[in-house]
């Protein structure tokens, strides 16, 4: 597409849209050994930042066929080994990670001109972790979890809004269970690269990789 395409089909021509990123910087003399310590520090400064959803994240799998699939999901949780997120167990994601389960995540914090990517292997959460995670969400987002069967063909809205309806008349009295569909997944470090903007495009790039339980970690170039 050449300049004028692009400024025909949108109200900007996106060819001259440009930041210089001045926000901060990575140096290796403040950089800890244990990536995961980085990483939650820059997740605080994001939620301190009011960045808008700061624990969205674009999780990308591989189809049977090799091919890409990519689609933002919450991080619900971060420990030393692994971050989580939950799902349906029947999506296209899910059955993407039954067949393959390497993954890939990354997050953009624009406000702080900063980026994480994240590689390893996807685990399902035990059933009980998942339970207590169902438990502490609003009743909405419970009933739409049975109320939704994620990636499906559905005919019209009316259909999705109708299923909604009989689902929560359904659960009317009481509590309402985790449907055995729905439920968490982890995705196990195996690297994690922090990007910090820089100006003149000579980015900072900081690669961790894990090998034998141990964190080594490495400069990229931009
Ligand atoms: C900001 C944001 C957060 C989302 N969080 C989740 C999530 O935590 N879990 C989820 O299943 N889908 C989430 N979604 C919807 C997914 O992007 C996607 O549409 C859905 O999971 C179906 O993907 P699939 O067909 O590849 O399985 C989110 C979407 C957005 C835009």
């Amino acid at each position: 597409m050449n300049r004028s395409t692009l400024a025909d089909s949108v109200s900007q021509d996106l060819s001259s849209l440009r930041e210089r990123y001045t926000k901060g910087t990575l140096e290796e003399g403040n950089l800890p050994k244990n990536p995961i310590n980085l990483f939650r520090s820059w997740l605080e400064d994001a939620l301190q930042t009011e960045v808008k959803e700061p624990n969205a994240m674009a999780l990308a799998t591989v189809d049977e066929q090799g091919n890409p699939n990519v689609r933002y999901v919450l991080m619900k949780g971060l420990s030393d080994r692994s971050l989580r997120f939950y799902t349906n167990f029947e999506s296209r994601k899910a059955g993407e990670i039954e067949k393959n389960p390497n993954g890939s995540v990354v997050f953009w914090w624009g406000e702080l001109e900063r980026q994480v990517r994240i590689r390893g292997e996807i685990k399902k959460l035990p059933e009980a972790e998942s339970e207590a995670y169902f438990k502490s969400r609003p009743q909405e987002s419970q009933i739409g979890a049975w109320a939704s069967r994620q990636s499906r063909v559905v005919e019209s809205r009316e259909e999705l809004e109708k299923s909604f309806e009989e689902t929560k008349s359904r659960f009317s009295d009481g509590e309402i269970p985790k449907p055995p569909f729905w439920g968490g997944y982890e995705l196990v470090f195996r690297s994690i690269e922090f990007w910090q903007g820089r100006p003149g495009r000579m980015h900072d790039r900081v690669e961790y990789l894990l090998h034998n339980k141990e964190w080594t970690k490495r400069r990229l170039a931009p």
